[in-house]
Formats: C-alpha cells, structure tokens, sequence
C-alpha cells in the first residue's frame, strides 16, 4: 500500500487519526495536555511510572479513552531541546518520528498524526518526514505466504503544525525518503533478479520515470572503448558486465559544475577464482550498494532539482569463478593505458571502478564521487557505524564531510599519504590491484586514484554500512540506502554556493 503524507494546520489534538504522535523533549512534560479538561491529571504520574522522560529515543503509547479523538498517543522524547550532535543535524528527529511511527503501525494504526516541534523549519520538517517514512520501509518482494494475522500498515500520514506546514519541505523529505527506498530495494533484490543487464533495465526504468537521459554500453560497446578493468571482473559470469550513465540537468541551465556519482555495482561477489568462504559469501548481494546509492540519489536529485549538473555512473558486473574467469597474476591494461596485475581476483571493485572513473572525468566531471562497499579492511577500522572517506582534494573532502553531517549520517576521513603508494607496485606491470593487509582500505582507494585523470576526486568506502542485520530507529533490518541523503545533500549545497 502506498503511503500518502499531508499537512495541517492547527490543534494537532483535534486530529482524527487512529493515532496521534507527540514531540515531547527531555524534561518538559507534555503541558496543556496533561490540563483538566483532557486527561484530569492522569497523564503526568502515569508517564512518570512508565519511566518516560522525552530522552532520545522513548516512545510510549497510551490509550485515550476518548479524550481525544485519536485513539492511541504516542509520545515520541527528542532529547533535550537544542541537544541534537550538530554533525548529525536532524537526526534525534529521524530516530524519534521513526520510532513513534513504528509504535503507531505496531498498535494497529493505518492512519497517523503526527505533530512537528514548535518553530520547526525546512531541514527539521524534511528530517522528520524522512524518519517517518524510511521507518516504515519494508522489503516483501519475495513473501507469497503472510505470517498468519493480517499485516499491520499505516497508509496515511498527516503532519501537523500551529502556523502552516511548509509543504516543500515535506516534499523534499520524501523525495529524499523515495531515493533511499529505491536504494534498499535494489540492495534487498537477490542476484538472480538483479544481473548487470537487469541492473541497466533497472536504471533506465527509473531514469526514464525521472525524465533523465540514461545511457548503457553493453559487452561490445565496453570491449570496443577499451574498458578492459570492467571486462575482465565480468569475464567468469554468463552475465555480461555494462556501465550505465544518466545525466541530470539543472533547469535554469545555469550550472557551473558537474559532479560524477560512479557506483560499484557488483551485482554478487563470489570473489572470482579466489573464492570467499561460505560465511564471506553469503551476504555478497549487497556489494552493488555503492551503484544502488548512486541511483537512489540520482532519483532523488531529480525530484529536488539543485542548481548543479549531475552524472550518475553505475559500474556492473557480476564476479564468478569460471574456466573464462580473470586469474590472479594476470595483467589488465585499463581504460586510461595504465596496467596492473591481479593481485588477488576478490579486488574486484576497484577494478571496476579504476575504468568507471575514468570514463567519469572524460565525460567532464569537474568533481568525482566515489562509492563502494569495497574493503573488510573498512570495516576493522570503522565497523558499520562511520562510512571511511578519503581523497586527492581536501578542500572537496570537507565539503563532503559537512553535507554528511548536515544529512545525519557518519562519515570518517582515512589518510591517503604518498608513503602508502609503496604498496601498490607490481615486478610485472604499472600497479598492482592489491596492496597486502595493512592500511587495506586505503591502499584499495589509493588505487582507484590512480585512475582518475587527475580531477577533483573523493572516495568512500561503505562495506558494512549498505546492510544491517538489526532493526533501528528508521531503518529495518537489511539494506540501509546509506550515502543517498549525503549524496543528495552535497549536491544541493553545491548547487547553492554556485
Ligand atoms: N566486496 C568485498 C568487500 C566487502 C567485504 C564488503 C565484506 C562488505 C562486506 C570486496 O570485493 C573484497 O572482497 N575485498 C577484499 C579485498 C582483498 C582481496 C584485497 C577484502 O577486503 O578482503
Ligand atoms: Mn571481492
Ligand atoms: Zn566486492
């Protein structure tokens, strides 16, 4: 069921949904509400025996007995009223709108209220649409038997506020929301549904519903342009690898930059002839997380329309063993003439990714982001919590730190000094794909530099970040759509300071 979302001004108490979220922060009790001619008193002593504070996070539900028209409250605590970690801006709102929301559907409401913090503006109404929606997030595609009682769903959403809702940002946060949803479901989509050529259709579906013009090189379009690096990684699939690009342009034609999104789309990562252990293999589904971001985000920038042009690449291929397979030990010579020797065919995404950021800066980007889940040397140094950013621009690093934490989400600088270099050279060839244990993230990242065409470039790394196996706030177990909001939101500051 779809999930429609309006505004409304007013006495969010005469609302009448089945349930009614309230913002309360940390200490400030839950006022008029708690006045005689509502609850008689009775709310105050009955919180404070269910333990709840407005903390970050506490979600209580109580039933109204007719008090109000709605049947349930949910009170949702923010934390104390200007707590929120300014590298995470918005995010108490996300985590405490998501949660009530959940309790909401949990309780049996299909229709919910929910009212915004006073005062709130643009970015803090978007964040609490955000957390809303994503909360409600789910993934049934291959379900064809329910789980016995009927499926609890909220299809009706309204926001309400004292002064009027500024509708656009509502809609930003859902456009943001949309975005990251396309991003879990791609990412949630088995490797049988999703080859690189489904992956293309995939992309050309959503490019065309978002009105952008996309473009796919298939098998013979990559051999006769020289992408040798994608070709390969492709080579021990009976699914042929394809390197897909959309383009959005700004309306006012006015733009004065262009940044390239390029997405490892690794559609299942076997490790190739250098074969993961079942344990590492099983959850290699996700490793195209980095291209479902880059979609997920091109989706979204289509829908909030910033001033800057954007290029979205997804890098496709699918690693498998195979008597056609790439052998470690041979040598590739990429798109830009440089060659390297396969150091270990389980390096996979850097060598998409070495052709796919080439092709990037011959299609004019004046900036490169990259994403990839690309290294377990990730995520022993950062786990799933922070996503490791590194790169040849620091100007262009901190940029994108700050729109990250303006979007809520963490991200984490690695060093890219030249005495790491050392690790990349080959007895046979230019490079070497792989750079042994030590600094692993930032040796594989350090490769993907070397194929830039010395443009303004960032990578990030997001093994461990594009999946998770709980439940939290706003975001189900199983695909997370990181990096869409950061995405999205460095776009748009970009396109503001153009
Ligand atoms: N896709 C993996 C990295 C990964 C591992 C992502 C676990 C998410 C969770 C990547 O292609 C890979 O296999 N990397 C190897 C590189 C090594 C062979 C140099 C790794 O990190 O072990
Ligand atoms: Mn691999
Ligand atoms: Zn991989």
């Amino acid at each position: 069921m779809a999930l429609t979302i309006t505004t409304q001004a007013g006495d969010a108490l005469a609302a009448s949904a089945d349930a009614l979220i309230l913002p309360v922060y940390a200490g400030e009790g839950v006022g008029a509400l708690d006045g005689a001619e509502r609850f008689d008193g009775q709310l105050a002593p009955m919180l404070e025996s269910s333990g709840f504070t407005g903390k970050a996070g506490q979600v209580v539900a109580v039933p109204t007995f007719g008090k109000l028209a709605a049947r349930t409250l949910v009170l949702a605590g923010l934390g104390a009223r200007d707590g929120d970690d300014p590298n995470l801006r918005g995010e108490s709102l996300r985590r405490a709108y998501g949660g009530a929301v959940k309790r909401a559907r949990d309780e049996g409401a299909r229709t919910v209220a929910a009212m915004l913090p006073d005062g709130a503006e643009a970015e803090a109404i978007s964040a609490a649409t955000e957390g809303l929606t994503l909360a409600l997030y789910r993934f049934a595609r291959y379900k064809s038997v329910s789980d016995g009682e009927p499926a609890k769903e909220v299809g009706a959403l309204e926001l309400w506020s004292s002064d009027a809702v500024a509708e656009g940002a509502v809609a930003h946060g859902q456009a943001i929301a949309e975005g990251v949803a396309l991003a879990r479901d791609l990412v949630n989509t088995i490797s049988n549904d999703k080859t690189p050529p489904q992956i293309a259709e995939w992309a050309q579906r959503v490019a065309r519903e978002s009105g952008l013009p996309c473009e796919v090189l298939d098998e013979r379009a990559l051999e006769s342009g020289g992408y040798n690096s994608i070709l390969a990684v492709g080579k021990g699939s009976a699914a042929p690898p394809r390197l897909i690009e959309m383009v959005y342009e700004p309306r006012s034609g006015g733009a004065t930059k262009t940044v390239a999104l390029v997405g490892k789309t690794i559609t299942f990562d076997s490790g190739g002839l250098d074969l993961k252990t079942q344990d590492g293999m099983y959850s290699m589904k996700t490793d195209m997380g980095g291209g479902a971001a880059v979609l997920g985000a091109m989706r979204a920038i289509a829908l909030v329309k910033p001033n800057v042009r954007v290029i979205g690449i997804l890098t496709a291929a699918e690693n498998m063993p195979s008597g056609t397979a790439m052998r470690p030990s041979d040598v590739v010579t990429a798109l830009n003439g440089k060659t390297f020797e396969i150091g270990n065919t389980d390096a996979e995404g850097r060598m998409v990714l070495a052709d796919a950021v080439t092709h990037a800066a011959r299609a004019g980007a004046d900036e490169i982001i990259d994403l990839a889940t690309l290294t377990g040397a990730k995520m022993v140094a950062l786990g799933s919590v922070a996503v490791a950013v590194m790169g040849n621009d620091e100007g262009l690093i901190s940029r994108f730190l700050m729109a990250a934490g303006n979007a809520g989400e963490r991200v984490w600088q690695l060093p890219m000094w030249d005495e790491y270099r050392e690790q990349l050279k080959s007895d046979i060839a230019d490079l070497k794909s792989t750079g042994g244990r030590g600094g692993g993230a930032i040796t594989a990242g350090m490769f993907i530099g070397e194929f830039v065409e010395g443009k303004p470039w960032i990578h990030l790394d997001i093994a461990g970040s594009a999946a998770t196996d709980r439940d939290s706030a706003y975001t189900p177990k199983g695909a997370t759509g990181v990096m869409v909001r950061s995405l999205v939101r460095y776009v748009e500051e970009a396109g503001a300071n153009t």
